[in-house]
């Protein structure tokens, strides 16, 4: 458990991370936003890479990355992660995380790469002709990017979880076959249950199903009158039967730390039109202080790019002790 920066014992050390391929959405928000910044105020030491190798695993080309990175850091800084306790740093400026992923790749078989279901999913969703080695390795860079900082919790959704367990086989048989030079992260889940996007499917970037940190309040209105729900005026929480409806209704309980069925109640035979303008009222309440302090931060990016040049610095000189460690426990390497 995490213990004060005060307090004496080992501290917390909590690493990950998100691909630059567009905003950061609601679902990531209550999926692992909060923990990060819950973690954060309870004294634990806070690693977050934003994965620029990881966006050509399943694409040609990563597009307008340095944007993507930059409204990334905006999320983080806007949802309250605090530079001063947290290193925020980028996959491709740390030369050492791709060193490690040498020696971590002879750990692992390729049966072992080639049964993860997340890369199984992922390739049965590619847009790509081909498979590249990077969809069957990048678990094993992950893990890099983990254990460079020897982190103990890793907050992420389900699909992550696979390549945790990638993560700490690799850091176990590294420490039967070297040394003990690893710990065993352990993934952290959100106790809030998968978000449903405006179309009552998982809410994901890449479904344009999403609600986006960074919208503005009209914007937050349009994409949830476009929201697929039914024809019932009365308003119900049952998400088998009615997942349109039901995931608007999380959506507001979530925003309002209340439960669906007492939002469902007060709506009563409202209708849909109802739902939705209570569900924006709701969104746009929680959000609004995020977005300010967004915006805030948006009008000079000069901060954003040294808050990254210093969170690169750090993750240089982490990946750097680490690598001069492993490479001490294999022996003879330089
Ligand atoms: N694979 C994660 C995703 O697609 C991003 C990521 C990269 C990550 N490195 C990580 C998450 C380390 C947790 C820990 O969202």
């Amino acid at each position: 458990p995490p213990t004060s920066p005060e307090g004496p014992g080992p501290m917390t050390r909590m690493l990950t991370g998100d691909r630059p391929t567009g905003p950061l959405h609601l679902g990531h928000y209550f999926g692992t936003l909060q923990n990060r910044v819950r973690l954060q105020h309870s004294g634990a030491e806070i690693f977050v890479v934003i994965a620029d190798y990881q966006v050509i695993t399943d694409r040609d080309i990563a597009d307008d990355l340095l944007d993507h990175t930059h409204g990334l850091v905006l999320d983080y800084l806007a949802a309250g992660i605090d530079p001063a306790r947290a290193t925020v740093f980028t996959h491709s400026a740390v030369p050492a995380l791709n060193q490690l992923l040498l020696p971590f790749l002879s750990l692992v078989s390729v049966a072992e790469l080639g049964r993860n279901p997340t890369v199984k999913d992922e390739i049965a969703h590619s847009r790509q002709s081909a498979v590249s080695g990077l969809m069957f390795t990048y678990p094993a860079h992950q893990a890099a990017d983990i254990l460079f900082c020897k982190a103990d919790v890793v907050p992420v959704g389900q699909d992550q979880v696979p390549h945790l367990e990638v993560t700490r086989t690799i850091a176990r048989r590294f420490n039967d076959r070297y040394g003990s030079v690893f710990p065993e992260p352990e993934a952290m889940l959100s106790a809030a249950p998968v978000l449903l996007g405006t179309d009552g499917t998982k809410m994901s970037k890449s479904r344009s199903n999403s609600i986006p940190l960074s919208a503005t309040a009209d914007e937050t209105a349009a994409l949830i009158r476009r929201a697929t729900t039914d024809a019932d005026r009365r308003i119900t929480y049952d998400p088998s039967a009615r997942p349109g409806v039901s995931g608007l209704l999380q959506l507001a309980a979530l925003c309002q730390d209340r439960d669906p069925h007492a939002v469902a109640a007060e709506i009563g035979d409202g209708g849909a039109a109802a739902l939705k303008r209570a569900v924006t009222e709701a969104v746009n309440t929680r959000l609004a202080p995020i977005r300010a302090r967004r915006a805030e931060y948006a009008r000079d990016l000069s901060y954003v790019r040294e808050v990254l040049h210093e969170g690169n610095k750090r993750a240089n000189a982490v990946a750097e002790t680490t690598l001069d460690e492993v490479r001490a426990a294999m022996g003879g390497f330089r």
